[in-house]
């Protein structure tokens, strides 16, 4: 078999046959397939596409290019859950310890942020002495013993997706639907859950920028999924605007540690006691969605689900005390308010531009290898239907120093748009595919 051979088949709008997808998975994990001829190939599936057949080969030999975990030891129904990606979602920290308390063990592989989106694993880390480098043994025992765990990837599981997403970013091959349905569920499936639920973002600060590619994407994972044998379900949901109102590492853990106290009804719970409704009538431990929902605010209510977060970060190295008195996670030193321009409604807020404005303060990375200042960030005061007046304060920009304060204060200002008439709700959780 010939790369160069495959190309062209591709190119001319040919089907690959299940035989040489895996030999260009193996050729290009190994090396012995080189970028360039890899490059060609994504931007012959970019332009031509993949049948469904095709995308579902594509990652099942993603998947197997690495270690695939065996779950099946542990007791229980296991689930895991991924983002798609967007600005001030702190979903993971919420959700995670709000299903566990329900008897799902959850095994949550997470990544760090890059660019304009935040990274649950980084969020974590503002939890002091928190660890997400854990051994695999000790992965297996918390699932078991806590209900829940999120780490960060292992070095070995899909390796395959580690090369070709490093290319893709290079080569405008990216926004290809087969090539991020196989990214992201090869590693959902190595990662070994039962039950995979799948929140997919849809707006301008996200990928899927209508809800028409939202749709697409999601159907595909949630086929694709059920055809690996996993119980898929799938969320389209609002990223107009950045999620709930924190941007920001620590800030955004503080916003879920809120949520979880019962203090933070909105847009951030819906979503959580929407998949997690999802996820307990997936696992056959509610009869409906009524039932999951009611269960799921019982465990708010009545604390179970913050015990179950600060249990899951001494399970984890972490004080567990944080989550009582957030006073003790990492905090600027410096805060300053952002007036609005006008009276009036706001009618958007630019959600990366919001990210950017996060990262340029230090809380986000430009490259892979920068750090971050877990402490910085903005806290959103208005969102998009409220009304305004001249002067008073849109958010509050948490910074190292004066200087970038007020620098982000000006960047901040803009990502509002403000308006006279008040704007139409639209609704936060679009669809929901099963
Ligand atoms: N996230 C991934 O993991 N892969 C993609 O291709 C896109 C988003």
């Amino acid at each position: 078999m010939q790369m160069n051979d495959l190309i062209v088949k591709k190119r001319d709008g040919g089907a690959l046959t299940t035989e040489e997808i895996q030999f260009i998975v193996r050729g290009f994990t190994d090396g012995s397939i080189p970028d360039y001829q890899m490059s060609a190939m994504t931007m012959a599936i970019y332009f031509r596409g993949m049948d469904r057949r095709e995308t579902l080969d594509l990652t099942m030999a993603m998947m197997h290019s690495g270690d695939v975990l065996d779950l099946s030891g542990i007791p229980g129904v296991k689930a895991d859950k991924h983002s798609t990606g967007g600005v001030g979602d702190k979903t993971s920290l919420v959700l995670v310890p709000m299903v566990a308390t329900q008897g799902v063990k959850m095994a949550k592989m997470s990544g760090r942020g890059l660019g304009h989106t935040g990274g649950t694993i980084d969020k974590l880390e503002s939890f002091p002495g928190f660890s997400t480098a854990i051994p695999l043994e000790e992965f297996f025992h918390n699932v078991e013993t806590v209900g829940m765990v999120i780490a960060g990837q292992t070095a070995d599981l899909v390796p395959a997706d580690k090369k070709l997403y490093a290319l893709r970013d290079v080569t405008g091959t990216v926004p290809s639907i087969p090539l991020i349905v196989s990214s992201i569920m090869s590693k959902k499936l190595a990662a070994g859950a039962d039950v995979i639920v799948l929140d997919v973002k849809c707006g301008s600060g996200s990928f899927m920028k209508t809800e028409a590619d939202a749709r697409e994407l999601a159907t595909e994972m949630v086929e694709i999924g059920k055809l690996a044998g996993r119980k898929t379900v799938a969320v389209i949901t609002d990223m107009d605007e950045p999620l709930g109102n924190a941007v920001g590492n620590a800030l955004e853990v503080k916003e879920a540690i809120a949520a979880l106290s019962g203090e933070h009804p909105g847009e951030l719970v819906e979503l959580c006691l929407t998949l997690g409704g999802c996820i307990l009538t997936a696992a056959g431990l509610a009869p409906d969605d009524g039932a999951a929902r009611a269960a799921l605010e019982a465990a708010i209510a009545d604390g179970s689900a913050k015990r179950k977060l600060a249990e899951f970060v001494a399970a984890q190295g972490g004080d567990p005390d944080a989550v009582y008195d957030p006073s003790m996670l990492p905090a600027a030193p410096v805060q300053v308010e952002v007036p609005a321009p006008a009276a009036g409604y706001v009618r958007h807020i630019a959600a990366s531009d919001v990210g950017m404005v996060s990262m340029h303060l230090g809380g986000g990375r430009a490259t892979k290898e920068s750090g971050i200042d877990l402490s910085v960030g903005v806290v959103l005061h208005k969102k998009v239907g409220d009304a305004v007046a001249a002067g008073e304060s849109l958010a509050t920009i948490h910074a190292a120093s004066g200087e970038r304060a007020e620098a982000a204060a000006r960047e901040l200002a803009a990502c509002y748009t403000i308006a006279p008439e008040r704007p139409e709700r639209k609704p936060f959780i679009k669809a929901i595919i099963r």
